[in-house]
């Protein structure tokens, strides 16, 4: 698994800045006043600081701009960022200025020589998630950044604040590898083992294998795998960091491993992608791993629904009747329409098993939502609007785009059947509306609920501010923020 770049503290000594390796980082107020540090730095670089201030440019500049000023005389760095920064920075700007750094390659150390700490556990999250690379499978390895080392007036105080921003880091990263890891080696068996190697970091793992699936009456979720070599499974990751009494919080994700449409094949351009169909597991098994790193104080639980849609002989047909954990029938009209057949049963067993105090869902349900939203906000549909106040505000603060989009029962006509209780798709119009609208015939009215259409939002096919190419981990730093702020305890 990718690991994050390793971040160092040492005590801020003026002496080490002419000296240090790779690039030195310093700070300067777009009032171009000068501290004990970069007044330093402008000594030893015979008044390049006082220049680029002094500059026509500078004068302009915002808090967030970067400078950057290559090979320094009078510095061993090959290069010195100057960081334009204000008082009072939003954490998303401060981050923006870590990514850029972090998009740096080439394996050198980046030196920030900073008075205060104030800035440095945004800088680094920006750092750390910009700096991912997955590589896996090439020879030739993109390089990414060196140890990331923080001179400050007080280390070990600045190192144990930037401690659960790690976890948090780690997370977006551990959801990154899942999504970007092809199916041929993530399959749900391959899914399945990696999830219980998270048992390591103290969460409490179930897996419920086909038999077990069958015996429950998890029919609609086994009718999607039925098709694949690779067998379904459910896995159940709990967190128990909040004392036994407290209902918990369930994460569910779709975790379809490979979306090939099934008997309803997908067009060949594109279909490749669908590799990412799991991306909704991938973000909770990436929000449980953080919540156990972080140790927090809260009783959570994840479930994930891992089956690979496949056409064959035993494949799910078009037209296929089947019968839902919950009882009712569900008239298949395309087997494309796989991810809501998953998370049905998902949501009638988290509310069957546990008594959840609310349950999110995520999924990488519809084509419809990157239409309606595109790529940068998520579609959000809640059943309740203080918790999903909650979640737009948490998901407002770290930067991750979420939009709430209607739920009406004016939809569910839609949905009708001539042969079933109800049909797996609506047609073409607001298909992300009644996918979601599908979804809640499987949750009680009482039951605070929120879905999550994460279909565009989770992998880009070009860079972004805060990741390369590919997965981007949406979600984990909302969902994360969301727990933090609600649901622990105070
Ligand atoms: N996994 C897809 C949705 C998707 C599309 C995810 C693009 C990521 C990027 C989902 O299972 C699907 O195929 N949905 C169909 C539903 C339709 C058949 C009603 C769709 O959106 O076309
Ligand atoms: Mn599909
Ligand atoms: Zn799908």
């Amino acid at each position: 698994m990718t690991k994050l770049a390793k971040v160092r503290f040492l005590k801020l000594d003026l002496e080490k800045i002419a000296t240090v390796d790779g690039r030195v980082v310093i700070c300067v107020s777009p009032s171009g006043k000068l501290n004990n540090i970069s007044r330093h730095v402008d000594k030893l670089t015979n008044g390049a600081v006082t220049r680029l201030i002094n500059d026509r440019e500078f004068k302009t500049s915002k808090g967030g701009r970067v400078y950057t000023i290559t090979w320094p005389t009078g510095l061993k760095a090959e290069a010195l960022d100057v960081l334009v920064v204000e008082t009072r920075m939003k954490s998303a700007v401060v981050r923006q200025v870590g990514a850029a750094l972090g998009k740096l390659k080439g394996k050198m150390p980046l030196n920030f020589f900073l008075r205060s700490s104030q800035f440095a556990q945004d800088l680094i999250m920006g750092i750390c998630l910009r700096n991912y690379c997955f590589a896996r499978y090439k020879k030739e390895k993109n390089e990414t950044l060196g140890d990331v080392i923080i001179h400050s007036l007080q280390p070990e105080k600045a190192k144990l604040a930037t401690k659960p921003l790690l976890a948090v880091a780690d997370g977006v990263v551990t959801t990154r590898d899942f999504v970007n890891e092809p199916a041929n080696h993530l399959t749900t068996t391959e899914f399945a083992k990696r999830l219980e190697l998270m048992s390591n970091f103290g969460l409490d793992v179930t897996v419920l294998d086909e038999a077990a699936l069958a015996s429950l009456g998890m029919n609609m979720l086994l009718s999607v795998g039925r098709g694949s070599d690779t067998p379904s499974k459910v896995i159940i990751l709990k967190w128990n960091g909040a004392s036994s009494d407290v209902d918990p919080l369930i994460l569910v994700g779709k975790g379809v491993v490979f979306d090939s449409g099934g008997i309803s094949l997908k067009p060949a351009a594109g279909m490749h992608d669908m590799k990412m169909d799991m991306a909704g597991a991938a973000v909770v098994a990436g929000v449980m791993s953080t919540l156990a790193q972080r140790k927090a104080k809260a009783n959570v639980i994840g479930i994930v629904g891992l089956v690979e849609n496949m056409p064959s002989g035993c494949a799910m047909r078009p037209g296929d009747v089947v019968t839902s954990l919950k009882g009712d029938t569900v008239e298949i009209i395309n087997t494309d329409a796989e991810g809501r057949l998953v998370l049905g049963d998902l949501l009638s067993y988290a509310q069957n098993t546990f008594s959840p105090q609310a349950i999110i869902d995520l999924a990488t349900l519809t084509g419809a939502v990157i239409i309606s939203l595109g790529h940068e906000h998520a579609g959000v549909f809640s059943n309740n609007d203080k918790l999903c106040g909650a979640f737009l505000n948490a998901a407002a603060v770290e930067g991750e785009g979420a939009w709430r989009l209607p739920l009406s029962p004016s939809y569910d006509k839609l949905l009708k059947s001539k042969v079933a209780d109800f049909k797996n798709i609506g047609g073409r119009e607001a298909g992300a509306i009644t996918a979601a609208q599908f979804l809640q015939r499987f949750v009680s009215q009482d039951c605070p609920w929120i879905h999550l259409d994460i279909a565009g939002v989770s992998f880009r096919n070009m860079d972004t501010d805060f990741a390369p190419h590919g997965a981007t981990g949406w979600g984990v730093m909302s969902l994360n923020r969301l727990i933090m702020d609600n649901f622990e305890g105070t």
